[in-house]
């Protein structure tokens, strides 16, 4: 595991310039994108290489890792909506090309099962950006998630739920109470994993996260098991560590 603790933008700089050389050396490469606000800068970073010096996502393709169960499918919150927003818009990614699990599917498990399955037919992720919860959770992997779990349905803890709450008019009532997830086994098998955390309040998850034992308590320990992740933390964040 490498830990890189430097300034919001700098850590952006450097997930943007390692999904660059990825596209570069592979412009079909499978992207793994994370919602959430901890990616922004990173997005904003590769949509300012698309405009000015042409990084293109034209041969690329994207899966999201978790959706929110029942958002309507206009909902702005819906993960599908927000990632076009905040990248699919801004760069020449297809928006074909970008797969999210279907959180308006009449049957969520086999739902979970297909998605499973599309991101084996596209031959895995090559590289997965991902952010942590304050409570060490990964996409939606709550605290007690199995590391070997794979994409499922999961009811979010009160703590996420008021976490989340901000992008809900700070109502944690409206932020919907199941979603669906990639598992840790699913996000493990990616090939590279660039997590990105800052501020204090992620403090004490970015400690368990490169010192603690490895253990579903804290679910992105799991990460302390892969051979090739990368740790963006600015100061804040590393401040336990
Ligand atoms: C959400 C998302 C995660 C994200 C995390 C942290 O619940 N499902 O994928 O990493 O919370 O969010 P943020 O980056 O906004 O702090």
């Amino acid at each position: 595991m490498e830990v890189v603790i430097a300034a919001p933008d700098e850590l952006a700089r450097l997930a943007a310039d390692a999904v660059e050389r990825l596209l570069v050396a592979r412009p079909d490469a499978v992207l793994g994108l994370a919602t959430g606000s901890s990616p922004q800068l990173v997005y904003d970073e590769l949509a300012r290489r698309h405009a000015e010096r042409g990084l293109s996502f034209a041969g690329a393709r994207a899966f999201l890792l978790d959706e929110y169960v029942g958002l309507p499918a206009d909902h702005p919150q819906r993960y599908r909506n927000v990632i076009g927003a905040d990248l699919v818009s801004r760069v020449d990614l297809p928006p074909g090309a970008v797969h999210g699990p279907d959180g308006l599917a009449v049957d969520l498990e086999a739902a979970c099962a297909a998605y499973e399955a599309a991101i084996a037919r596209a031959g895995g992720v090559d590289l997965q950006l991902l952010g942590i919860g304050t409570d060490g959770h990964v996409a939606f992997n709550e605290p007690g998630s199995s590391l070997a779990s794979r994409t499922r349905i999961k009811t979010l803890t009160r703590q996420t739920r008021q976490d989340n709450a901000r992008f809900f008019g700070d109502d944690a009532d409206a932020v919907p109470r199941r979603c669906l997830t990639q598992g840790l086994g699913t996000i493990s098998a990616a090939r590279h994993l660039v997590l990105l955390a800052t501020g204090v309040g992620k403090a004490q998850a970015v400690r368990q996260l490169v010192e603690g034992p490895v253990s579903a308590r804290w679910p992105a320990t799991v990460l302390q098991l892969h051979p090739h992740v990368t740790v963006l933390v600015d100061e804040q964040a590393a401040s336990l560590l």
